[in-house]
């Protein structure tokens, strides 16, 4: 059934780049927009005119008038199982890991607190405007099934895999070399590319797989070409002089992935804190993917990531929120932190260039740019509504954003799930937070009597923001 959705929209059909680069064909941006949707998919984006006019007579119209389209978030880099494990402080990487994430995945062996916790981890990513992820699960090759099982139910585009780690971490999580590839074996045979679920290869990092399951984690990539490898890589200084130790021959961290066929395309490695040029050409060469993870890499006291020398280097960059080592699942506040913390290695990051890492580059990273990211023409309706009276503050701040970059950039610093209005998987809306405020109890929101006094107040005044023309 065809379907029309009316707002601001903006999307991207590649780097909109930054001042010293700019790359305005890039960026598709509609001050009063449209989308035409068939069966789950973009027929059409364009001037609301032009849109309407290519419906048929009665086509149903969602009307977002005032509010801001944009694809839906691509998270590259989170753990489901970590959901319970936010907010724990730690020592650094290595301490955190014992004290309580490797504790938290021992759960993971029984498939109903498997299946709970996905029900939950699912239910945040879409009121968080988050339309795919690529998650770890841990060992337990159950704990993989358990969650493709409950995003298979809600029609989402996800790509997961079992954690590979067989030393360096507690006996109650080890499997083995073996174990490990006959177990990701089963698990690609039944679930990768059914309906919209993929499959990553999914060794922990370097210090937690022997030579043999390095070799192991080879041979399924060797078996599945293009499938996405999914790992972690130079997140902290103690991590690195662990792996320079345990594999004496290597010439850095990122050469030991090297040594055993893992970077190529859609081979995405979480953080790349502690890595110097030559691995970056690496990167650049093999098409190896950084995934950006600010506020982790904050929380952990792991490092900054230079995305500026990153982007230099031609090395292809997606954004992640590495829940729990991260502290949101809001990919709007993942973006904030991005920026401050490329400023301080010397980067301004444009909104723009933001949510080009946040979608499309996402998608990219996971050789899904030909069915997520845009609103091209065939692709899947994954789409997202922001609300420019998402709290008083915004409301405020946006009355003096003219251009939709400025507009952005307040949504970017400012916004969090409360900044999403609805999230759509393939057409159809899954998660409105009107609704939420229709059901009391469910939210504290719901009883602090602030939202009903929202929208009557500011949709009179965000109106001419939206005029066609006004901006971009
Ligand atoms: N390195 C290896 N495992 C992990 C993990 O679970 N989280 C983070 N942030 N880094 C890791
Ligand atoms: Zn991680």
């Amino acid at each position: 059934m065809a379907q029309l959705i009316r707002g601001e929209v903006l999307h991207f059909l590649g780097d909109p780049g930054d001042v010293r680069d700019a790359r305005p064909a890039a960026t598709v941006h509609f001050d009063d927009g449209g989308l035409l949707i068939e069966a789950g998919r973009i027929v059409c984006c364009g001037a609301w005119r032009e849109v309407q006019a290519m419906a048929a007579p009665g086509t149903p119209v969602d009307d977002h008038s005032g509010k801001l389209v944009l694809p839906g978030f691509v998270d590259t880099h989170t753990h489901y199982p970590q959901t319970d494990v936010i907010a724990s402080p730690g020592h650094g990487l290595m301490d955190w890991l014992d004290r309580y994430t490797f504790p938290a995945e021992r759960q993971f062996a029984d498939p109903a607190w498997s299946t709970e916790v996905a029900e939950f981890f699912c239910d945040e990513l879409l009121r968080n405007g988050t339309t795919t992820a690529l998650v770890f699960g841990t060992v337990h090759p159950q704990s993989v099934d358990a969650f493709f099982a409950v995003a298979q139910r809600r029609g989402l585009r996800m790509v997961a895999g079992k954690v590979m780690m067989d030393r360096n971490c507690p006996e109650y999580l080890r499997d083995t070399a073996q174990s490990s590839y006959d177990d990701s074996k089963r698990l690609i045979e039944r679930w990768h590319g059914v309906g919209r679920l993929r499959y990553a290869i999914t060794p922990r990092f370097a210090i937690t797989s022997s030579e043999a399951q390095m070799e192991a984690a080879a041979a399924l990539a060797a078996a599945w070409p293009g499938m996405v490898i999914h790992s972690h890589m130079a997140e902290n200084e103690a991590e690195v002089a662990t792996v320079r130790a345990l594999f004496p021959w290597s010439r850095s961290y990122l050469d030991v992935y090297d040594h055993y066929g893992l970077l190529r395309p859609h081979a995405v490695y979480a953080h790349c804190l502690h890595i110097n040029d030559e691995d970056r050409q690496r990167m650049a060469q093999t098409g190896a993917v950084a995934a950006f993870s600010p506020t982790s890499n904050l929380f952990l006291g792991s490092g900054l990531f230079d995305l500026g020398r990153a982007l230099d280097l031609n090395v292809p960059v997606s954004v992640g929120t590495d829940v729990g080592g991260g502290t949101s699942f809001s990919m709007l506040r993942t973006l904030a932190a991005a920026y401050q913390v490329a400023h301080l290695k010397g980067y301004v990051l444009p909104a723009q260039r933001a949510v080009w890492l946040a979608t499309l580059a996402g998608a990219a990273a996971l050789g899904l740019d030909g069915e997520i990211g845009n609103f091209a023409p065939g692709k899947e309706a994954d789409f997202i509504v922001l609300d420019p009276a998402a709290t008083p503050l915004i409301a405020r701040r946006m009355k003096g954003a003219a251009t939709i970059e400025e507009k952005l950039f307040v949504w970017l610093t400012l916004g969090d799930d409360r900044a999403i209005s609805a999230t759509y998987v393939m057409g159809e809306a899954k998660w409105r937070r009107s609704d939420q405020r229709m059901e009391p109890g469910k939210d504290p929101d719901m009883k602090s009597g602030m939202e009903p006094d929202i929208e009557p107040d500011i949709e009179p005044d965000i109106e001419p923001d939206i005029e066609p023309g006004r901006s971009s």
